[in-house]
């Protein structure tokens, strides 16, 4: 199942310097995502309109980018702008671009009505442009469907079970958590507060708690705004007022997880793992290891469950109390996904 009228993340800004490209599949769909020499994004259709070469294997030069087989060039708008010995340029030379948005150093891209992208829609990262904050990207290509990634950002009971060696901690301080779930028909929220818990081993090397804390961790997913779940998560000494807003004085962090589908059954897991801990102090190393084995165990996870899912796909799955989020979660993104299906049946 793929949402079209969506925005994904596509790439860290990072990833591609001025006069670079990158080819990715989204949705399905071979993609060449490029800078101009004068720094613009762009996004194309990955295949030449001439013979079909992919573009991504081209090169940029200033503001096109030109294919390497025959040398037909293109620019950000798809438009062909150049044929080599040909002074007519047929319309259905040009290729299809998509909308693309660099925001908080992260590239956007729209797979669907291109009319309906709205800019202004993209959530807001500000730890990346904060100089408080202290980050680092990660990107992965994960072997499972884009909904399990989701499912399992929304359903938090499993980390003492599947994160015991990093940031576990007790699976009865789990269940016991206070648990909120709230869904405003746009955007589903998690909150789970873990009152007097004994702290995760990572926990201890980036806050240095003596004893006890007071633990949270609240997920945030509104589809509408880009396909990403945003976890706040932390830790104060016990009764310091964690539960009243007052963190300062323990360990926060945020960790943006991007889920953009490649296939139905394959992910870009792209994802940010930031802190308040300043760099001195040698913590957001330390946490930013830690978090690449967690993701990395829940990567694990989702290629193993994917690997069975695919022997008998047909096969329903059994809820359990837990996944109260999960449900809502998918309700939404079902619900997006049959309006965008009845626009294109009533389109027909
Ligand atoms: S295939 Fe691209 S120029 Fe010929
Ligand atoms: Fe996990």
């Amino acid at each position: 199942m793929f949402i079209r009228n969506a925005w994904y993340m596509a790439a860290f800004a990072s990833e591609i310097a001025p006069g670079k490209q990158i080819g990715r599949k989204y949705l399905g769909e071979s993609v060449v995502v490029f800078r101009t020499e004068g720094g613009e994004i762009a996004a194309l259709e990955d295949r030449c309109s001439h013979r079909a070469m992919p573009l991504s294997a081209g090169h940029v030069d200033g503001n096109v980018i030109r294919c390497c087989y025959h040398g037909v060039e293109f620019d950000k708008s798809g438009a062909c702008t150049r044929i080599p010995n040909q002074a007519r340029i047929p319309a259905a030379a040009n290729v299809r671009s998509y909308p693309v948005v660099e925001k908080d150093q992260l590239i956007w891209i729209w797979m669907g009505d291109a009319a309906a992208a709205d800019p202004d829609d993209i959530i807001d990262t500000p730890e990346h442009d904060d100089p408080r904050w202290t980050w680092k990207p990660f990107n992965f290509h994960v072997k499972a469907d884009w909904q399990l990634i989701v499912d399992n950002i929304m359903d938090l009971t499993h980390v003492p079970y599947i994160h015991a060696r990093t940031i576990g901690g007790n699976p009865e301080q789990h269940y016991g958590a206070d648990t909120n779930v709230d869904f405003d028909g746009r955007k589903v929220t998690l909150i789970r507060h873990m009152p007097n818990s004994v702290p995760p081993r990572s926990y201890i090397d980036a806050g240095g708690f003596k004893g006890r804390v007071d633990r949270w961790q609240e997920v945030r997913f509104e589809p509408g705004r880009g396909m990403t779940l945003r976890v706040n998560a932390g830790g104060c000494d016990v009764g310091t007022g964690a539960y009243e807003g007052k963190r300062d004085s323990g360990f926060m962090l945020a960790n943006n997880h991007f889920v953009t589908p490649e296939t139905e059954t394959t992910s870009h897991y792209l994802w940010t793992i930031c802190t308040t801990a300043s760099k001195e102090s040698g913590v957001p190393e330390v946490l930013f290891a830690q978090f690449f084995d967690t993701i990395t165990e829940d990567e694990v996870t989702l290629e193993q469950q994917q690997a069975r899912i695919n022997e008998s796909p047909d096969r329903k799955f059994v809820g359990i109390a837990s996944d109260g989020a999960v449900n809502q979660t998918r309700r939404l993104l079902s619900g997006m996904f049959e309006a965008e299906e009845s626009i294109l049946v009533a389109a027909e």
